[in-house]
């Protein structure tokens, strides 16, 4: 893999070279953005050295990509303008879209690595169509002008800066105002509107270099497994010597593999939180879902047996104001019934026992007794049983259900044994089987799935869940703890409903029940880039005069979790049931967010807030969603400068990437922030998982391992995914009501959780055949594991033959004798891979046949 890259360097020094001989001392650049694919495509360049022919760059290469607001609709790049100022920056400005009075601002120095993105508002209510600027160089201002159409007649508005941070108040100008340098050219026979700017040569010959190389990750990144059998058509069996060198070794985390759960695909109502009442509390709204559907509302999932007007929703004098909607029946005939059907049906478990709970209020004298049914489509009653009288109040009514036989998708039925007004709400079906017994508690197959990962910590809630859709939607922790009535539910950006019924005190005691580390995610300060709400994408921070609450609330949040008894906020916690502290150690800032100006301010008050109050928690910033890129870079530079112990990085790959970034890590400077690598998933066109992305996903781990003194943290994601609502693939593990579904990616993780260590030990493989090609598909790593005392080593064999290894374990204090081998294996299509665990006899040297396209993991007990 170097090979190539220093050949692929190579080549272009050469390239150079050639046009070092006879190039010209300047040229012209053409800067132009199209407005195909609904003006998407971002900014564009071409090069003339007569300004008469120009060369086109990709054709349509994107040196540059808008972020402002949703995917989808924005992300829109309109009537870009390029000019450099006096200092030799360059500045592109440009229009979003045809509804926000807000444009677009952009440095670059090479005009291709660009720094943050700001959208300044220069007009309210208005309609932002063309900018244009001018560089008045003798007051250093910058004067943008853009046309607006007002009431269907288009006006010249104008503002200043300085500095593309603070600008003058937007006043209306005239025609003489506009100095629109824009020119038409022809590029590969297409008329293009743009600007033409001179530029010294080295300019030109840097961006299109920096294409080349785009391109040539491009071909790096198609790469896939796939096509080896093809690739690979003459290859035999191949032997290695791996070698262990016990005197070359470092420390590294013994947080390396945990779980990153996000409320996506419906992991948690209707998934890990193991309540079977869909809308429990009437709260569904059409807010809840991106285009405001009306028929998402509090009547969702509910049905009532008598007539339409005999079931309504009101919201006066609800049972909690955190929780306003709550349902009203008017039984005019004994026996008509309010139905809920569950989150796809309800399942039960002949035997079983289900809590059952109401708070229910008799209206205009109503009174008597709630008969309570579990039935089939039919009818058929597999429990009942009936409350106590209501009353003229809320009263909360409670009871135990046993189902007679077991059922996939019975209905709950409410039957008021009276006729009159009644007033239902928080109607809640609870499994008395819950992951160890916990009341309000969390599914046990599904829960028992991830603690059989072994994680060492789990992060929580989101992703994208916790930074939100718009300031309304940032996830805050306070709405999610107490009773449940009193939680205050919210839109899921995901296009759903959360309940908070899973909340804070929940997540905390899930991590205690499988001895994880809590990691819980706040917002920066900012929603989520993406936002569609509000129009206004993630530019729009908490006002500055709201951040000192929103810092505060994170610092009680860390009372709440280590606080004893005795502080306000570790008083809840302990009335909660959880007396002792939660021991909360690690705290995220931030998802992936665009890091702006705006980004910057409040991460740092969040950041110095919580170093100054709490050092002994790790804060763990934010660098982007991606690899690569401004965010990336900058969030970096904002990590460095503040000196963040850990950043979170994102990137969701292809197999090619794996395969050509093995030393990503090794690259990383030792002394700057640790990583904590949030989300991370191989992904395949289709988006499956199967022994190709499990085997990149072993591949990153095994290059992760070694990098472990930088990273100390992995999760992969996102980890749930229910049939029929997954709004994201791959997930890691996949499930309906009734069963759980592992993919080949949870094995791995599996097999990393379960056989991670705490020191590191340099190994070195030496294959028969000494190809790159062959030599980046097969890695190994070695760890101790203190706990354990065992030394494990993990092979993975990426390529379609045999490789008959010789493992050297030179001096390892090893115990001779039997060793546990697990392996994961199967054709890279192969989906339902599951490993395969047995014994075999070690010595201190033993050879091991490693399978074609497999896993394989040697625990080897030792004297140490
Ligand atoms: O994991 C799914 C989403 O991917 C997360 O919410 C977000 O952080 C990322 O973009």
């Amino acid at each position: 893999m170097k090979r190539i890259a220093l050949l692929f360097s190579l080549v272009l020094l050469i390239l150079a070279q050639n046009l070092l001989a006879n190039q010209p001392d300047s040229a012209y650049v053409f800067s132009y953005a199209t407005t195909k694919n609904g003006g998407h495509n971002g900014l564009h360049y071409a090069w003339s050295v007569d300004r008469k022919n120009w060369n086109g760059i990709g054709p349509e290469f994107r040196f540059l990509f808008c972020d402002f607001g949703a995917w989808g609709s924005q992300k829109r790049m309109l009537t870009p303008f390029l000019f450099q100022d006096q200092q030799g920056t360059w500045h592109a400005i440009w229009s979003l879209n045809e509804q926000v009075g807000q444009f677009a601002h952009a440095a670059t120095n090479d005009l291709f690595t660009w720094e943050p993105q700001s959208y300044p508002e220069v007009m309210h209510d208005g309609n932002v169509m063309l900018p244009e600027v001018s560089y008045q160089s003798d007051e250093q201002n910058y004067l943008i002008t853009w046309l607006s159409n007002i009431d269907g007649v288009q006006k010249v508005f104008k503002t200043s800066t300085a500095d593309f941070k603070s600008y003058s108040p937007t006043v209306e100008g005239t025609e003489n105002d506009r100095i629109n340098a824009r020119e038409e050219v022809l590029i590969d026979g297409n008329k293009q509107l743009g600007v033409i700017s001179k530029v010294s040569w080295p300019v030109i010959d840097g961006f299109i270099k920096f294409y080349e190389l785009s391109k040539f990750r491009e071909i790096q990144r198609s790469e896939r497994l796939t096509n080896d059998a093809e690739r690979f058509a003459d290859l035999k069996d191949l032997k290695a010597e791996i070698t262990v060198d016990p005197k070359n070794t470092k420390a590294i985390s013994d947080l390396l593999i945990g779980v990153f759960f996000e409320d996506i695909n419906y992991a948690a109502d209707g998934g890990l939180y193991a309540e079977l009442i869909q809308n429990r509390g009437f709260e569904y709204n059409p807010a809840d879902t991106k285009f405001r559907d009306l028929n998402w509302n509090s009547k969702n999932a509910w049905s009532f047996t008598g007539s339409e007007s005999g079931f309504s929703i009101d919201t006066l004098a609800p049972v909690h104001p955190k929780q306003k909607h709550f349902a009203v029946l008017n039984i005019t005939n004994e026996g008509e019934a309010l139905e809920n059907e569950g989150f796809d049906g309800i399942l039960l478990k002949a035997g079983d026992k289900y809590n059952f709970s109401v708070f229910a209020k008799g209206l205009t004298g109503a009174k008597g007794k709630l008969l309570v049914r579990l039935v089939d489509e039919n009818g058929k009653v597999y429990a009942q049983a009936s409350t106590k009288s209501i009353n003229a109040d809320w009263k909360k009514l409670e009871l135990v259900l046993t189902a007679n036989e077991s059922i996939r998708n019975a209905r709950l039925q409410i039957v008021p044994q009276f006729t009159g007004k009644v007033a239902l709400d928080m109607i809640s079906l609870f499994p008395q089987q819950t992951f160890k017994g916990r009341k309000n508690g969390l599914r046990p197959d599904l829960a028992q799935a991830i603690a059989d990962l072994h994680p060492r910590f789990v992060r929580f809630p989101g992703g994208c869940v916790t930074h939100g859709d718009g300031l309304d939607n940032i996830y805050r922790w306070k709405n999610t703890i107490g009773p449940l009535e009193s939680r205050k539910p919210d839109r899921n950006i995901w296009n759903y409903h959360q309940s908070m019924g899973l909340g804070y005190f929940e997540y905390f005691q899930f991590c205690e029940d499988i001895g994880a580390e809590p990691l819980p995610v706040i917002a920066a300060g900012v929603p989520c880039q993406n936002s569609s709400t509000g129009g206004h994408g993630q530019q729009c921070g908490i006002p500055m005069c709201d951040m000192d609450q929103y810092v505060q609330d994170i610092l009680d949040l860390i009372e709440w979790a280590n606080g004893d008894k005795n502080t306000k906020w570790g008083k809840l916690r302990a009335e909660a049931g959880h007396p002792e502290p939660f021991n909360l150690k690690y705290v995220g800032i931030g998802n992936e967010d665009l890091i702006t100006d705006i980004f910057e301010e409040r991460f740092t008050m969040i950041f110095n807030a919580i170093k100054e109050k709490y050092p002994e928690i790790t804060v763990i910033g934010t660098v982007g969603p991606f690899s690569e890129g401004t965010d990336y870079r900058v969030g970096w530079e904002i990590a460095t400068k503040l000196q963040v112990p850990m950043v979170d990085e994102h990137y969701y790959q292809p197999p090619g990437w794996y395969l050509s970034n093995q030393d990503f890590y090794d690259r990383y400077d030792r002394t700057k922030s640790k990583v904590y690598l949030g989300e991370y998933a191989t992904h395949i066109p289709g988006r499956r998982l199967n022994m190709e992305t499990a085997l990149c996903d072993a591949l990153h781990l095994i290059n992760v391992e070694r990098n472990a003194d930088v990273v100390s943290m992995t999760s992969y994601a996102p980890l749930l995914a229910k049939h029929g609502h997954t709004q994201w693939n791959p997930d890691l593990i996949y499930f309906n009501n009734s069963e759980v579904f592992l993919t080949t990616d949870y094995y791995v993780q599996k097999l990393f959780g379960q056989n991670s260590g705490d020191e590191y030990l340099a190994s070195l493989i030496k294959l028969s055949d000494g190809n790159e090609n062959l030599k980046k598909r097969v890695a190994s790593s070695v760890v101790f594991d203190r706990e354990s005392g065992d030394y494990i080593l993990k092979l993975a064999n990426l390529l379609p033959v045999q490789i008959n290894s010789t493992i050297n374990l030179a001096d390892l204090p090893v115990i001779e004798g039997d060793a546990e081998l697990i392996t994961l294996q199967g054709e890279v299509t192969d989906e339902k891979a599951k490993p395969v665990t047995s014994k075999f006899l070690v010595s201190s040297d033993f050879e091991i046949e490693v399978p074609a396209y497999s896993l394989t993991v040697i625990r080897l007990k030792s004297v140490r």
